[in-house]
């Protein structure tokens, strides 16, 4: 039975620790020069209904390092853009490609696709998901502590209470690591995922202070203040987003070995200082290139 990933929900604890495995191999084959092409002769659509740099090059980068070859449909190009049924546009591309990767708004539109298709349907970010980034971002934490067990992490997430920090939530639910998270009132994570850790016993704790959010912990996670499709409320939010930048006086309160993570893009003087981006503390560059193995590493189990 094809398996799709809509959100890391969909994986279980023991899948995802695999695939952080393989992706830690195929790093290391590529840093060999090591051919590998389980992929060849499959093919792999990319529906971007927003704009990309590292979603769309890593998935691209990544089906032709394994042999195989991708179709980018770029926003407004499909025929969904003139509202062909999106059942239809599933039941479509299942007779060409091997797997879509969809870059949209509404998490149901990734989730009727996958409903409708035969092939898996992987989530390349929508408003309330990006499961491609944590998941990728796992990888990069293991790398940093050099250890593969998760569960005695402390990670804060300073900010927007968005795609990414609902994603961060959902990795806590599999991986049982403690999650701080930091969000002004009225911009908090997903409500359900929220209450979901809980009822799990999970270690997830929302706080309206970064300072208390970001004490003792070996990861400070940030992301933009206003996401795509959310640049009109931009000014608005630098205003009540201030307090969460993540600079160094907020790094000072983490563990001294802590690292810093953002997904990218990101805006030095908003969100985050230039300091600590381009600062030793920083990650962000591994964390990129991170995205490239692990969705190999997907690619391969769920296209090959
Ligand atoms: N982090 C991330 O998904 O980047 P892009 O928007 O460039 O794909
Ligand atoms: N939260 C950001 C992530 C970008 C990769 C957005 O949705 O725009």
């Amino acid at each position: 039975m094809k398996r799709d990933l809509l959100t890391v929900l969909d994986l279980n604890r023991a899948e995802i620790e695999r695939l952080l495995a393989r992706a830690r191999e195929l790093k290391a084959w590529q840093r060999e020069g090591k051919s590998h092409r389980p992929l060849e002769g499959k093919t792999l659509a990319l529906i971007f209904d927003k704009p990309s740099t590292r979603t769309r090059v890593s998935f691209e980068a990544g089906m032709a390092q394994l042999g195989g070859t991708s179709i980018y449909l770029a926003p407004g190009q499909t025929q969904m853009a003139r509202n062909e049924p999106i059942p239809d546009t599933a039941r479509v591309l299942s007779r060409y490609v091997d797997g879509v990767v969809i870059r949209t708004f509404a998490q149901e539109t990734a989730e009727e696709l996958a409903r409708h298709a035969d092939i898996p349907v992987i989530n390349g970010l929508t408003d309330t998901h990006h499961p491609c980034q944590v998941l990728s971002d796992l990888l990069t934490i293991q790398e940093h502590f050099q250890h593969q067990c998760l569960s005695h992490l402390k990670v804060a997430w300073v900010g927007d209470g968005n795609n990414m920090a609902n994603s961060w939530i959902t990795a806590a639910l599999h991986l049982d690591f403690t999650l701080c998270l930091a969000c002004p009132q009225g911009y908090e994570p997903d409500a359900g995922l929220l209450q979901e850790a809980q009822k799990k016993g999970r270690r997830v704790y929302l706080t309206r202070d970064p300072r208390a959010a970001a004490q003792d912990v070996q990861v400070i996670n940030t992301d933009v203040w206003a996401s795509m499709g959310q640049e009109e409320e931009a000014a608005a939010r630098r205003e009540v987003f201030k307090p969460y930048q993540v600079n160094n006086e907020l790094l000072k309160l983490a563990r001294p070995e802590a690292i810093v993570l953002h997904c990218l893009p990101a805006h030095r003087g908003e969100e985050i200082t230039a300091e600590v981006l381009d600062g030793p503390q920083s990650a962000a560059w591994d964390q990129a290139e991170n995205r490239l193995h692990f969705q190999k590493a997907l690619l391969e189990w769920l296209l090959g």
